[in-house]
């Protein structure tokens, strides 16, 4: 397997630029805020049953290592994502941890996984962004041998997950010309629609297909906030060639917004997701 220079899609773009960027910069706090949700990955894969996993936009490869240290020296754990900052990252988290696992550029919608080859198929996070879904979960059934397992987590909709969108509602006097988000388009909230996200499995070739709501209790340092906020999502990008004197008062205006979410040194919130569950049938 080697590294693939993919298509400059959009979406391509902002990973390998400054989205991937500033999940690196992030990498210590995304990790805690969503360790529960890759327990809730990690713990599933069997060590009975399992020895090849892919993980499909591993980021900077915090579950690509967890499941390599549940799983053991004798696994083949591999994480595929299109950002080269990330992949650094995860090379460099995993020879921190001594993990075996293995990290490819590529995109995971067209690049030549080897057929038949892993025993389970996880993401967190990382299969929303593809310009044809079909087309990559059409990829990554090929590569999964008969009896192979798929579990993702992807985010339900914008309306559901209101914590995600505060800063973009808050800020949005000071910035009118935020994109808006586009149910379906390829994005954080592009597996919103159960129904959709079946059909996309049916038509891969995907059985068994179970799609459950999972509500997943979250929490960062209440010190990391305005990081979060002005470093992630629509308005941290915004905010990336925004001038001192705009950057500060869109804090000022976003802050508050924030209240509901803080409990003394914390900030909480549920995170509303899918657990997206199939079968590569035999
Ligand atoms: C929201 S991040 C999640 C990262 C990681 N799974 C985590 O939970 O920390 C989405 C990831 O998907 C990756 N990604 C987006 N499109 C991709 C594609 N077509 N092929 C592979 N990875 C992709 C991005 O580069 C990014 O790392």
């Amino acid at each position: 397997m080697h590294d693939q220079q993919p298509k400059l899609t959009d979406q391509t773009a902002l990973w390998k630029g400054s989205g991937g960027q500033a999940w690196v910069a992030l990498q210590e706090l995304i990790d805690q805020l969503f360790q529960p949700i890759e327990d809730l990955l990690v713990d599933a894969v069997s060590p009975e049953t399992t020895s090849r996993v892919l993980d499909v936009g591993c980021g900077t490869g915090s579950t690509t290592v967890a499941v390599a240290r549940r799983l053991g020296a004798g696994a083949r754990c591999t994480g595929v994502d299109i950002s080269d900052p990330m992949i650094a990252a995860a090379r460099g988290r995993a020879a921190r941890a001594g993990a075996s696992a293995v990290f490819i550029v590529a995109d995971a919608e067209t690049y030549p996984l080897e057929r038949a080859s892993f025993d389970a198929v996880i993401s967190r996070f990382g299969v929303m962004f593809f310009g044809d879904p079909v087309a990559a979960f059409t990829n990554l059934r090929g590569a999964a041998r008969a009896g192979a397992r798929l579990r993702c987590v992807v985010w339900r909709s914008a309306a559901e997950n209101p914590f995600m969108t505060t800063a973009e509602r808050a800020a949005a006097p000071l910035l009118p010309d935020l994109p808006a988000r586009r149910p379906d388009e390829p994005g954080q909230f592009a597996f919103a629609d159960r129904d959709r996200v079946r059909r996309i499995l049916d038509e891969s070739g995907w059985s068994e297909i179970d799609i459950q709501p999972i509500d997943v209790p979250c929490a960062m340092p209440e010190n990391a906030l305005v990081r979060y906020v002005t470093q992630l999502g629509p308005v941290g990008r915004f905010l990336q060639q925004a001038d001192d004197e705009l950057r500060a008062r869109v804090v000022a205006t976003v802050r508050p917004a924030f209240e509901p979410y803080v409990h003394g040194p914390e900030v909480r919130f549920t995170a509303a997701c899918w657990m997206v569950g199939a079968h590569a049938a035999t």
